[in-house]
């Protein structure tokens, strides 16, 4: 009987549930954003920039809050089949959770939500040659988070008009691991 108790609370300790009380979108402390992620989705306008051999189909590896507020992108991505590691510090700015580099143009990187411990998503507005592209990113903590995370991204990329067309899984997708 233990042993059925003791096994039933790791299966649901490791369906890591998605808690909307643990919601944060506003006010965020970036410093917790810092830390090893990995992509799990990315969704877009324009879906050639996050498919395979798009520009900013980007593999996270992690996040570091810099002391003068910055925030460093270490992530990896892929170039003609080889795996390319890239550091990207963006910029802070006077708003909270929003940041600002160039990269393909100007780019505005703002956290959407996050709860710290599981995930984070990421907005991106890119404009390059005056056209602008949305990219939004769901990371996890972990390789893998269940549906409920899953299904909060799509629910958030509605609201950026982004239907389950321009989104992309990319959890199977990650090449530059065993590299
Ligand atoms: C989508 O991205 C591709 C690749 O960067 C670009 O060639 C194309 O013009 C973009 N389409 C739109 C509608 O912005
Ligand atoms: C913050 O520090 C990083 C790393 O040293 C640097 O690349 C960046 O330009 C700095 N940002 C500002 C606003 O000074
Ligand atoms: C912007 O358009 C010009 C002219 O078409 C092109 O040469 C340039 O590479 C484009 N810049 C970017 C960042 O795509």
């Amino acid at each position: 009987m233990a042993l059925l108790l003791l096994v039933l609370g790791l299966s649901f300790a490791g369906a890591q549930k998605f808690n909307p009380l643990a919601v944060v979108d506003k006010n965020y402390n970036m410093a917790r954003i810092s830390g090893v992620w990995y992509s799990i989705s990315m969704a877009s306008n324009n879906l050639s920039r996050i498919k395979e051999d798009g520009d900013l189909r980007i593999f996270i590896r992690n996040i570091e809050h810099l002391k003068n507020g910055s925030l460093k992108f270490n992530f990896r991505f892929m170039v003609q089949g080889e795996c390319v590691g890239v550091s990207m510090v963006c910029q802070k700015t006077n708003k909270n959770g929003e940041y600002s580099i160039s990269y393909e143009g100007e780019n505005k990187v703002l956290v959407s939500e996050t709860d710290y411990k599981m995930y984070v998503i990421f907005d991106m507005q890119n404009i390059r040659n005056g056209t602008e592209t949305r990219v939004l990113a769901l990371y996890g903590r972990i390789s893998k988070l269940s549906h409920n995370f899953q299904h909060r991204f799509k629910r958030v990329c509605r609201k950026y008009r982004l239907s389950s067309k321009n989104i992309m899984d990319l959890t199977q997708e990650d090449h530059c691991y065993s590299k």
